[in-house]
């Protein structure tokens, strides 16, 4: 496998994300792309965090770059009629996703990192995150649907395929995609320690993207599972050519965090999820009591080895000056 430690490095952008140690260096934020025009649509669950048109999302992402925010998580809420059993729409040029990617890119150039979702789940009519074949989730089938979503974002000019799905051998069939296609600076995030958790619960409000039958109990690592598991899923993506390594939830798994972030080489990602983002939503309205509760919980991410937040707070953390 072609390790390339060069695309880490690659922009601006990307050198301040990957090296930086302060916390608003780490942050990226998250949002949600959907079809049409003028469409801005609150998610209920999750307060301040807005489904949006590529129009109105490249206005939002306007104003995170001017508050210095430069790394940006992109996921698809793809329309109900778009849905097919294999996600068939997830891989076309002009879907919303990939025409976001091309705007922002045309726009800021090496100034933004534009971190893209590969998972079937959000254009699946089923919802689940692979190929259903005798009713399980057929990991082999699957990857070469994930192959074509991760081409279509590498042409569009995503910096990193952010592999979410949890298949075996996602990441090395990626990498060879990408290679295959001369896409050598395209990093590979990969979400390597993914639990099967209770905290996604709004997200899949927010990218309608439930199962309609069953559970991700086969591909998502079971919440009882020890640090063995977490360092063989993290260790085996690093060789496949992982530039970043991610864990999922983060709150209830610092200590995975740590462990994680002994044991690999690669920069580590933490994923402040959507439960936990709601959980501290919810419990306060007073801003002041939010930026606390906030600024603890990013320190607890960076004391436990995290290089990288992807967070539903960063925007407010920056706008708001939380972080001094
Ligand atoms: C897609 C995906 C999910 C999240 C990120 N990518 C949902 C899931 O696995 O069901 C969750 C993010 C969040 O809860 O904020 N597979």
């Amino acid at each position: 496998m072609n390790i390339r430690p060069r695309i880490n490095r690659w922009t601006i952008a990307r050198r301040n994300l990957n090296f930086a140690t302060d916390i608003k260096s780490s942050l990226v934020q998250p949002h949600f792309v959907v079809a049409g025009s003028g469409v801005n649509q609150p998610i209920e669950s999750m307060p301040g965090i807005n489904r949006q048109s590529v129009d109105v999302l490249c206005e939002t992402i306007a104003g995170d770059m001017a508050l210095g925010i430069t790394a940006h998580m992109l996921f698809a809420v793809v329309d109900h009629h778009d849905k097919d059993s294999t996600a068939s729409k997830a891989s076309l040029p002009d879907m919303p996703l990939q025409q976001a990617i091309t705007r922002l890119r045309q726009e800021y150039g090496g100034e933004i990192v534009i971190m893209t979702d590969v998972c079937l789940c959000t254009a699946t009519d089923h919802g689940h995150c692979g190929i259903v074949h005798n009713h399980e989730i057929d990991n082999d089938l699957t990857i070469p649907e994930l192959c074509k979503i991760a081409l279509s974002h590498a042409s569009a000019g995503a910096d990193y395929i952010s592999a979410s799905d949890m298949m075996d051998g996602r990441v090395k069939a990626i990498r060879n995609t990408l290679e295959e296609a001369g896409f050598t600076s395209t990093g590979i995030l990969s979400y390597s320690v993914k639990y099967a958790s209770a905290f996604y619960g709004p997200f899949r409000d927010a990218a309608s993207s439930s199962p309609t039958f069953g559970d991700r109990g086969s591909h998502q690592m079971d919440i009882r599972s020890g640090y063995d598991e977490a360092i063989l899923e993290a260790v085996s993506d690093e060789s496949e050519g992982a530039d970043i390594i991610m864990i999922k939830p983060a709150m209830t798994y610092l200590d995975v965090v740590r462990q994680v972030a002994d044991a690999v080489t690669r920069p580590v990602a933490v994923y402040n999820v959507s439960g936990e983002y709601s959980m501290v939503m919810a419990s306060t309205s007073e801003e002041q009591s939010t930026a606390s509760l906030v600024r603890e919980i990013f320190h607890s991410f960076k004391r436990a080895g995290a290089d990288i937040i992807v967070s539903y707070h960063a925007r407010a953390t920056i706008a708001g000056n939380w972080l001094d």
